[in-house]
C-alpha cells in the first residue's frame, strides 16, 4: 500500500436560481413533460442568467467546499476546473476562480473531458498531489451547457442544465484505506462522431452546438460504465456490496438504473439527482454528492462509487472513501 492517501474531505456545490420546467421548454420546444419524463426522468433543469458565467458557479461551489472544511483559499495549491463551457477560449476558467475566490498560491488549468470531467480531473489531482505538486487540490465541476444547445433540436436541448460542484482532495502521509481507493479512465476517439459540438475555434471559428446520437451514446454508457466500474472494483480489491453510495454521472434516469441492476445495488443506494438538475456534464457527480452529503446520506467514511460518460467518447470511474479518518 502506497505510503500516502489522497482524501477527499469536502464538498460544495451551486445552482443559479434560474429553474426552467419541462413545462416551460414545451411552450417552444415540440416537447412534451411526459415524454422528457418516461424517456429521461428529467422534470427540471437550471439555467444561468445573462451575465452569470461557469466561472461564476463553479467560485460559488468552491468557495462553499472551502467553508464546509473550515479552509481558506490560501490553503489550496492546485485547482482543477472540469469544464466544457469555459468563459474564455483562454485563459482557463480555473484561473479565473483562483482570481475569483483569492487562492493565489495555487497552480490552475482546465480539464476538458466533457461529462466525464470530474472524474478524470479527481485522477489527475490525485496524480499531482501523489507527485509533490502541493498538499490540497480543489477539484470543480462546472458547466453553462445551456449556451451549447440548439433550441431548434428537441433531441438534445432538453437534456442539459448548468450547476456546479467542487471537492477538496487532501493529501497525507500515513498510509490509510481512506480517501481514492481507486480511479479507472479510458477514452476511445473512434466515437467522437457520436456525441460532439459542431463547432470550435479551430474549425469553424466559433462555438458550435451539442450534436448527438442518443441511442447510440446509450448503448455504449450502459456495456462501457458497467466494464469500468468493475475494473475500479479489482483494482480496489472489492465487491459491489462494500458500496455505501453510487454516485452516477446524472445523463439519464433509465441508465442509472441500468448501473443499479448490473451491480445488484438496491435502489436506497444510488445517488439520483438528474430529475432536478438534468445533465449538467462535469458538474453532475459533484452537484449529486454535495446533494447527498447536505440530505444526510453520504456520512464520513461512506465508500463512493462514482462513473461517468462522455463525447470522445471518455469514460472512467473511481472508488472513494469519503471524509478524514478522526
Ligand atoms: O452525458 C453524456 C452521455 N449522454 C447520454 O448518456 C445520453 C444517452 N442517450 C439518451 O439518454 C437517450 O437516447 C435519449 C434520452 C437522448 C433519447 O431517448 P430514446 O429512447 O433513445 O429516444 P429516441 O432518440 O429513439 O427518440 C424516440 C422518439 C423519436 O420519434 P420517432 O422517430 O420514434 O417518431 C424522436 O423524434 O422520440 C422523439 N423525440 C422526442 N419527442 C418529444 C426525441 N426527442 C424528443 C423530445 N420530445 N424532446
Amino acid at each position: 500500500m502506497s505510503k500516502q492517501t489522497v482524501l477527499m474531505t469536502s464538498v460544495g456545490a451551486y445552482l443559479p436560481a434560474n429553474v426552467v420546467t419541462n413545462e416551460d421548454l414545451s411552450a417552444y420546444v415540440d416537447t412534451s413533460d411526459e415524454w422528457i419524463q418516461r424517456r429521461t426522468g428529467i422534470t427540471q433543469r437550471h439555467f444561468v442568467a445573462d451575465g452569470e458565467t461557469t466561472a461564476d458557479l463553479a467560485s460559488h461551489a468552491a468557495n462553499q467546499a472551502l467553508a464546509n472544511a473550515a479552509m481558506q483559499p490560501k490553503d489550496i495549491d492546485l485547482i482543477i476546473v472540469a469544464t466544457t463551457t469555459p468563459d474564455n477560449t483562454f485563459p482557463s476558467t480555473a484561473t479565473k476562480v483562483q482570481h475569483q475566490i483569492g487562492a493565489t498560491g495555487a497552480i490552475a488549468f482546465d480539464v476538458q473531458a466533457v461529462c466525464a470531467g470530474f472524474i478524470y480531473a479527481v485522477d489527475v489531482a490525485e496524480a499531482m498531489l501523489r507527485g509533490g505538486r502541493g498538499r490540497r487540490a480543489l477539484v470543480i465541476g462546472a458547466e453553462s451547457f445551456s449556451k451549447l444547445l440548439d433550441w431548434q433540436d428537441r433531441t438534445t436541448c432538453v437534456l442539459f442544465g448548468d450547476g456546479a460542484g467542487a471537492v477538496i482532495l487532501e493529501i497525507t502521509d500515513e498510509a490509510s484505506d481512506w480517501g481514492i481507493r481507486s480511479s479507472v479512465l479510458h477514452a476511445d476517439g473512434a466515437h467522437r462522431d457520436i456525441l460532439y459540438v459542431d463547432g470550435g475555434p479551430s474549425s469553424t471559428n466559433d462555438v458550435g452546438h451539442v450534436r448527438m446520437e442518443g441511442k447510440e451514446v446509450f448503448r455504449h454508457a450502459v456495456e462501457k460504465l458497467a466494464a469500468v466500474m468493475d475494473e475500479a472494483l479489482a483494482a480496489a480489491d472489492m465487491q459491489p456490496q462494500d458500496i455505501d453510495w453510487l454516485v452516477p454521472h446524472q445523463a439519464n434516469i433509465r441508465i442509472i438504473d441500468a448501473m443499479q441492476k448490473k451491480m445488484q445495488l438496491p435502489s436506497e443506494k444510488v445517488i439520483r439527482t438528474v430529475a432536478a438538475h438534468a445533465n449538467t456534464s462535469a458538474a453532475s457527480i459533484p452537484l449529486a454528492l454535495a446533494t447527498a452529503v447536505g440530505d444526510g446520506r453520504v456520512q464520513n467514511g461512506d465508500l463512493l462509487a462514482m462513473e461517468a460518460i462522455g463525447g470522445g467518447l471518455v469514460w472512467g470511474a473511481a472508488l472513494v472513501k469519503f471524509g478524514r479518518p478522526s
